[in-house]
């Protein structure tokens, strides 16, 4: 995840790589850590059963990660051989272009520690549960997977372009915070809506927020909220649509959008393909 390194980071990064990884050390994981994993499963099984995409909840069926948190070593020859992708352990959040090269070169950085149980409802920063539950499985469909990749590549050159804010809002509405329209109604591929118990039905049932139409340039210049539910998701098709829309080269969109004010997180615009207008304004999460 980018653009939310503003704060002192909770890892610990003194035994990384120079890539940033780490050695996941399984071992240490502790008893009222593998069960605090599977009180969070539990609860998160039940929800995406009604609220996340078939293609989610295929892998995660097929997976099954209930019973204790997950080994990467033992993830990693499915992974490699569904869509050849590989997941690296980290201590935490990485420097933008670390985080794309890794990306680019198909391997997804996933944070190696576990919340407190504190944080049961509620985590600043993504841990192991996040990434791992949230993001992993969508990794194992190929479109995705693939856009994945495309997204890290078009992050190395827009570091270079100085337009990497714009394009992290890309990834924020999507690989985040993106809704799909499914024959049995919107549903969520988002790993920020998958991991969270709260935005899992608010995303789908509430009518406070906006739902709108999949719109590339639109979402670049949209600012996103990170410490509350979102005021607005954005609906694709279909993951074929998010690659098609995000072939092409963005230099020319970039040059468009930059020096222009971006909207509200809450805007509602014309030409917007509205599948449902908010009713409120949204309350802390
Ligand atoms: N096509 C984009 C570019 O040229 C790269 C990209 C692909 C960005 C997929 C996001 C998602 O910059
Ligand atoms: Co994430």
């Amino acid at each position: 995840m980018t653009g939310e390194t503003a704060h002192k980071l909770r890892g610990d990064y003194s035994r990384m790589r120079p890539d940033y990884t780490v050695d996941q050390e399984w071992s240490r994981y502790s008893e009222d850590e593998h069960a605090l994993w599977r009180r969070l499963y539990q609860r998160q099984a039940s929800l995406v059963a009604k609220y996340a995409c078939d293609e989610f909840n295929q892998t995660l069926q097929a997976l099954d990660f209930s019973g204790a948190i997950p080994r990467f070593d033992a993830v990693n020859p499915k992974l490699r051989a569904a869509t050849d992708w590989q997941l690296v352990a980290v201590p935490g959040l990485l420097p933008d272009l670390t985080f794309f090269e890794h990306l680019a070169h198909r391997r997804f950085p996933v944070t190696v520690w576990l919340r407190n149980p504190e944080e049961f409802d509620y985590i600043v920063e993504p841990d192991i549960f996040h990434d791992f539950f949230g993001h992993v499985p969508m990794l194992f469909n190929p479109v995705f997977a693939d856009y994945i990749q495309a997204y890290g590549q078009g992050g190395i050159k827009a570091h270079a372009l100085g337009a990497i804010e714009m394009l992290a809002r890309l990834y924020w509405y999507t690989v985040e915070f993106g809704l799909i329209d499914t024959p049995r109604g919107i549903r969520t591929y988002g790993a920020g809506i998958l991991s969270s118990g709260g935005e899992l039905p608010y995303c789908i049932e509430s009518p406070n927020p906006n739902r709108i139409g999949f719109d590339l340039l639109r979402i670049m210049q949209t600012r996103y909220k990170i410490d509350t539910y979102q005021e607005t998701y954005f609906v694709i098709r279909d993951f074929r649509q998010l690659f098609d829309a995000t072939a092409p080269d963005f230099t020319p969109y970039y040059d468009q959008l930059r020096g222009r004010e971006p909207y509200a997180p809450s805007a509602v615009l014309a030409g917007d393909r509205v599948y449902h207008r908010g009713i409120a304004p949204v309350r802390a999460a």
